[in-house]
C-alpha cells in the first residue's frame, strides 16, 4: 500500500482505537492526513471473520463518501481474508428478510436508519464498533445530527436476552472532525469521550 510510517493523527490515534477494553474517540485533523486510513484499520482489526455478521458500522454524510470509504475498506482488506464491506446507501435494494453476511456496514444515516430500525437488516447485538465520519458535517445537516444520534443510540443501547454485563464491552466510538470542535461537544452527550487533534 506505501504505508510505511503512521501520519501524526494515526500515531496517536491509533493506540487508542485498537486498545482492549475498546475507548470511544473523537479525532479532528486536517483534510488528507489519514483519518479515513486510520479508521478502516481500526474496523478491520476488530472484525471477527469467523462471524459472518455487521460488526462494525459507519456513517457517512454523502453516497459518494461512503463508497470511497468502502473502496479503502476493499483495499485495506485484501490483506484480511474473508472480510466483507455492505452499502447501506439508496439504491441498494436488499430483500427483506435478507441476513446480513459482511461485517462492515457502511452507509448514509438515513438508509441506515432505516435498515435498523424499519427493515431491521441490522441487529444492535452484533456491532462492536461505530463510526461517523465527517461528523461535523452530519451535526451542521439538517437531520443527520438526529439521525446519527439515534443509531448511535441504537447501537450501544444495552439488550436484552442473555447479553449479561459481561457481554456488553462494546466496541469504541469514533468520530472524526475537520473543523469546528464545537462539533465534538455537540456529540459529547451521546458517548462520544475524548478528543485527539491533528
Ligand atoms: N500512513 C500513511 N502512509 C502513506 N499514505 C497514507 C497513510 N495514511 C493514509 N495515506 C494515504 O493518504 C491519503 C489520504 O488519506 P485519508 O483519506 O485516510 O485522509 P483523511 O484524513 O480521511 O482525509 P479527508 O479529511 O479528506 O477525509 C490516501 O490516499 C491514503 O491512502
Ligand atoms: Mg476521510
Amino acid at each position: 500500500m506505501g504505508f510505511n510510517r503512521p501520519s501524526k493523527i494515526q500515531e496517536t490515534a491509533l493506540p487508542m482505537m485498537l486498545a482492549h477494553p475498546p475507548q470511544n474517540l473523537i479525532a479532528q485533523s486536517q483534510s488528507g492526513t489519514g483519518k479515513t486510513a486510520a479508521f478502516v484499520l481500526a474496523m478491520l482489526s476488530r472484525v471477527n471473520t469467523a462471524r459472518c455478521q455487521p460488526q462494525c458500522l459507519c456513517l457517512a454524510p454523502t453516497f459518494e463518501l461512503a463508497l470511497q470509504i468502502g473502496r479503502v475498506v476493499e483495499r485495506m482488506g485484501q490483506f484480511c481474508a474473508d472480510v466483507k464491506v455492505t452499502f447501506a446507501v439508496q439504491g441498494n435494494r436488499v430483500a427483506p428478510g435478507t441476513r446480513l453476511k459482511e461485517q462492515i456496514v457502511i452507509g448514509t444515516p438515513g438508509t441506515v436508519l432505516d435498515w435498523c430500525f424499519k427493515r431491521r437488516l441490522l441487529d444492535p447485538g452484533t456491532i462492536s464498533v461505530f463510526v461517523l465520519d465527517e461528523a461535523d458535517i452530519m451535526i451542521d445537516t439538517q437531520g443527520f445530527c438526529s439521525q446519527s444520534i439515534r443509531v448511535q443510540r441504537w447501537a450501544r443501547a444495552p439488550r436484552g436476552g442473555n447479553r449479561g454485563p459481561g457481554n456488553r464491552s462494546r466496541g469504541g466510538n469514533g468520530g472524526t472532525w475537520r473543523h469546528g470542535a464545537e462539533a465534538a461537544a455537540a456529540l459529547a452527550p451521546v458517548g462520544a469521550a475524548g478528543a485527539a487533534r491533528g
